[in-house]
């Protein structure tokens, strides 16, 4: 997508430095658009735990490509399996919720395992880690496609009257490599000339609605409101809100969506007011060897100073951070809730729209 009318991806290799992984750092965002470089995969964890970059198809492409730096770094010893296999585990050990970290790692390790030497393993590693992060445009891509005929659907029915999409957290381009998953369909839409506005939820504690999203789509010059995390429900009572697009971390077979925290939250309100409510996402977003959502998908906890403190903008220009209350208080900081599947209309994905339950989910792609 476009930065200051220049296209840019969240992760890469460097152009005739390929040793050399350069991201987005989202941390910085929206206050400075900055490329870090990352050299060892060591540096890759820490830009994933940290969260220079976020979103789960952004981490699996980064992880894909931390592999490679294992992979790189491995070759000094004579047993390069043994530091692949550690610089898997550092990879794995960052964020839980997603299961697109866990599925490019593992997809890394399959393809390691049919290597005879260890050239052919570098050379597995880095053509497979290019691979994620192209599948990953091409699945968002195709998600535009499909998400942009609900959209033509209600313009129609609204005979051309201005599209309302609700959206939460970020599942932008900034959390994919390129173009998104939620936001697909809306650039989609804006590009066919479509008259739509997005409703984006601020998302706290870490605010990557009002942070993310909101910088994105006005670079992509899409007509947006942020709103405070509350404000979904008493908009959808007021025929406010047309279509509610979501992203996700991680999808069970029967359709359990685990997603940023209060996404659970819009889902009831959509229920409530005949919103349909969409949940966009690439496939290697399904974990299908997970069945109810609730109970099995790891949910992340993070740190309590995402919810005690805030940064921003202070009036002189600097940034800033301030407390918002005393540190007697205790915090408890959920990153992600499940939204289970009889709340969600459907699923977008890169093969079409489907419902939300095992078997139309089978039916899509059989095999899993
Ligand atoms: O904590 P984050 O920013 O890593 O949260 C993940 C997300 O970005 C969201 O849950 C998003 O909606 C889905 S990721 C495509």
């Amino acid at each position: 997508m476009l930065v200051n009318g220049i296209p840019r991806v969240t992760v890469r290799l460097k152009p005739d430095e390929p040793h050399i992984v350069e991201i987005i750092d989202q941390r910085k965002l929206p206050w400075a658009f900055e490329i870090a470089q990352l050299r060892s995969v060591d540096e890759v964890a820490v830009a994933i735990r940290d969260m220079w970059v976020r979103g789960a198809g952004c981490i699996g492409a980064t992880a894909g490509y931390g592999m490679w730096l294992a992979a790189i770094e491995a070759m000094r010893d004579p047993d390069y399996l043994i530091g692949i296999k550690l610089g898997a585990r550092k990879l794995l050990q960052t964020r839980p919720t997603a299961v697109n970290l866990a599925r490019a790692v593992e997809r890394q390790l399959d393809v390691l395992r049919r290597a005879k030497t260890p050239e052919q393993a570098l050379g597995l590693v880095r053509t497979t880690a290019e691979a994620i992060a192209e599948e990953d445009i091409e699945a968002c891509d195709a998600i535009g496609s499909h998400g942009l005929k609900l959209i033509e659907e209600i313009t129609m029915r609204k005979c051309g009257a201005v599209v309302n999409v609700l959206t939460h957290c970020n599942a932008g381009w900034l959390a994919f490599v390129d173009i998104g998953s939620a936001t697909a369909p809306i650039y989609a839409a804006h590009e066919a000339g479509i008259s739509i506005h997005v409703w984006v939820d601020e998302t706290r504690p870490r605010n990557q609605g009002s942070r993310l999203t909101a910088w994105e789509l006005a670079q992509q010059g899409v007509p947006h409101t942020v709103i405070a995390d509350n404000t979904g429900g008493h908009l959808m009572q007021h025929g406010l809100v047309d279509l509610v697009i979501t992203g996700a971390d991680r999808v069970t077979r029967r359709g359990d969506v685990a997603n940023k925290i209060g996404t659970y939250l819009k889902a009831l309100a959509a229920k409530d007011n005949g919103v349909p409510f969409y949940v966009a996402l690439p496939s290697s977003t399904f974990d299908w060897k997970m069945s109810d959502g609730v109970a099995e998908i790891p949910i992340e906890l993070r740190g309590g100073e995402e919810l005690s403190e805030i940064e921003g903008r202070l009036a002189d220009g600097r940034l800033g951070a301030v407390r918002l209350f005393p540190d007697i208080s205790p915090v408890a900081n959920y990153a992600f809730d499940v939204t289970p599947a009889r709340l969600v209309t459907g699923f977008i994905t890169e093969r079409g729209v489907c419902a939300a339950d095992e078997v139309a989910l089978r039916g899509l792609f059989p095999g899993n």
